[in-house]
């Protein structure tokens, strides 16, 4: 099964993200991603077994992660896939640090595929038909985590479908 560890926003943060999703397609087309689907990818982890999977959801369930506040104040996008996303305008250390010592864990179930380069983004449009980011209102929302969920994606031929598996305690 296809899994990812991801952050999922608490509802307030989902609402304007929704709301940033909504004005980016009426701006620059494509498929707005739906909002039970929108999240911040921290390490996406691929095809993995039935036997990994059962350890990664233990895992998770122990999994203590320091409490963070990251702030999206940009617009940003993958030309390729055609994505528009929201993220930071700088680097967040903390984010950075939490990705690091999710692969180091990762790694010790024989994961492989820690990418050279991490760019915090949350999706929120696919095949986009326009990529800038003008006329768009300026974000700036500030997202308050301590938990990441492990998610199945499944792949449907209207799109993917995500499933959270496991969530960390609150920290
Ligand atoms: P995204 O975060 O840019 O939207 C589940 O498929 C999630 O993992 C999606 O959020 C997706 O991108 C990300 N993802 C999919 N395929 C990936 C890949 N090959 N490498 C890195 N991330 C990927």
């Amino acid at each position: 099964m296809r899994l990812f560890l991801a952050l999922v926003p608490p509802p307030e943060l989902l609402a304007q993200l929704g709301e940033l999703a909504d004005a980016a397609h009426a701006n620059c087309g494509g498929r707005r991603i739906p909002d039970e689907s929108l999240h911040l990818t921290l390490a996406f982890l691929g095809e993995v077994s039935d036997v990994q999977a059962t350890e990664l959801v233990d895992w998770v369930r122990r999994l203590t992660v320091p409490p963070g506040e990251w702030r999206l104040d940009g617009w940003g996008h993958f030309r390729r896939p055609g994505i528009l996303w929201v993220g930071g305008q700088s680097p967040d250390p903390a984010l950075t640090a939490l990705h690091g010592h999710l692969w180091d864990a990762l790694e010790g179930f024989d994961l492989t595929g820690r990418p050279t380069c991490f760019v915090p983004h949350v999706s929120l449009l696919r095949r986009a038909r326009r990529l800038e980011a003008h006329g768009l209102p300026a974000p700036d929302l500030v997202w308050g985590y301590n938990r990441v969920d492990l998610v199945r994606s499944i792949t449907h031929d209207w799109g993917s479908r995500y499933v959270s598996l496991a969530r960390s305690p609150q920290s």
